[in-house]
């Protein structure tokens, strides 16, 4: 499907346009003036952040709480304050803003399911319930870079994606795996909006998927997943931008080919398979240099490459810049 914009008489241009492109067309503009080191501007600004912290009321923990994993005990950056990290997401599906922790609550996550098909020995089906019985679960305390250019530092609960192919029995002809989030226009009116091509589906290859890093979440800061997180289950790849870390799972497909993803669809140019984070390569629109840190008043600190995650990824990607170029990196 085209990417279509909706007149811009309609609605003023911050309430007509994704949160994120609004953002990045003011940087654009400000850059177009001439004006030395534009940045996006603060997509947040403190004292809204401090208001809904203090009015957001957290879930239920997770128990029996799972141990933490010493490897990744440490992000090397102060866990951001739960409040705001809970209170600020994208979710396109409820609205195109970040303020969307409310509207998520109508997600009915009782009785979910996921469809695992294509290239494996036995398609099936599997109750979260029954899914939380066969895999592993641990915390891991772990950076997230969203492509717009702000990051947070996250304690996950869940398992290893290794865990999950590793159920679904993939044949080597399963070259990359997809994911798609629920579809219910009646509960997610952002999905009525007819410029996406819904529901929000993401991919990797099946390498990136055994990875180490590539993780399954199912609860945060020692909770169940909250449902502006992508309750029950999303997925999470720190070393990639944070489009790429799809929420609230109810297929995943092993494919042969390439699979297109929801922002490929929408914005090939800007949001690629890819999408490794690289401060060296810019988004068309803004520079990736650094990021603003969620719940820092305003402060930024300088981006890493694969968001400080090379040592266990770098490989998966050597020699490949030659053939892919920039676009390892979108
Ligand atoms: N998954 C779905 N289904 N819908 C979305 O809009 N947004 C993505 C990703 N996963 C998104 C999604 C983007 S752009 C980011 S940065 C992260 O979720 C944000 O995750 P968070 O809200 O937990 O911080």
């Amino acid at each position: 499907m085209l990417y279509h914009r909706r007149p811009s008489w309609r609605l003023p241009e911050s309430a007509a346009t994704p949160e994120h492109m609004f953002w990045n067309r003011r940087a654009f503009l400000t850059g177009a003036a001439g004006i030395a080191g534009a940045t996006i501007a603060s997509p947040f600004a403190a004292t809204a952040q401090e208001a809904a912290k203090s009015a957001y009321v957290p879930g239920a923990p997770f128990a029996p709480k799972p141990a933490l994993n010493p490897a990744y005990a440490d992000a090397g950056r102060a866990v951001t304050d739960e409040g705001v990290s809970s209170t600020y997401n994208n979710f396109y599906e409820f609205a195109s803003h970040k303020r969307i922790y409310r509207a998520a609550q109508r997600l009915d996550t009782s009785g979910w399911k996921i469809e695992i098909d294509g290239k494996v020995e036995k398609p099936f089906e599997i109750g979260f319930e029954d899914l939380m019985s066969k895999v592993s679960l641990e915390e891991r305390v772990i950076r997230h870079r969203c492509v717009e250019a702000w990051s947070m530092v996250t304690p996950w609960i869940g398992f290893k994606l290794s865990d999950l192919v590793a159920l679904a029995k993939p044949l080597s002809s399963a070259k990359y795996v997809q994911f798609k989030t629920f579809f219910n226009p009646k509960v997610a009116p952002g999905q009525r909006e007819p410029w996406y091509s819904w529901p929000y589906t993401e991919g990797m290859t099946i390498e990136e998927a055994a990875n180490e890093l590539s993780f399954m979440v199912v609860g945060a800061y020692g909770k169940v997943l909250p449902k502006q997180f992508g309750a029950p289950v999303r997925l999470h790849l720190p070393w990639k931008y944070g489009f790429k870390s799809i929420k609230s799972i109810v297929k995943i497909s092993f494919v042969e080919k390439q699979p297109v993803s929801f922002w490929e669809r929408a914005q090939a140019r800007e949001y690629g398979f890819w999408a490794n984070v690289n401060p060296k390569v810019s988004h068309p629109r803004w520079s990736q240099a650094t990021e603003e840190v969620l719940g820092g008043g305003g402060k930024r600190i300088p981006t890493q490459l694969f968001n400080g995650y090379a040592e266990q990824v770098a490989h998966l990607y050597s020699g490949m810049e030659a053939k892919v170029g920039d676009r390892l990196w979108r």
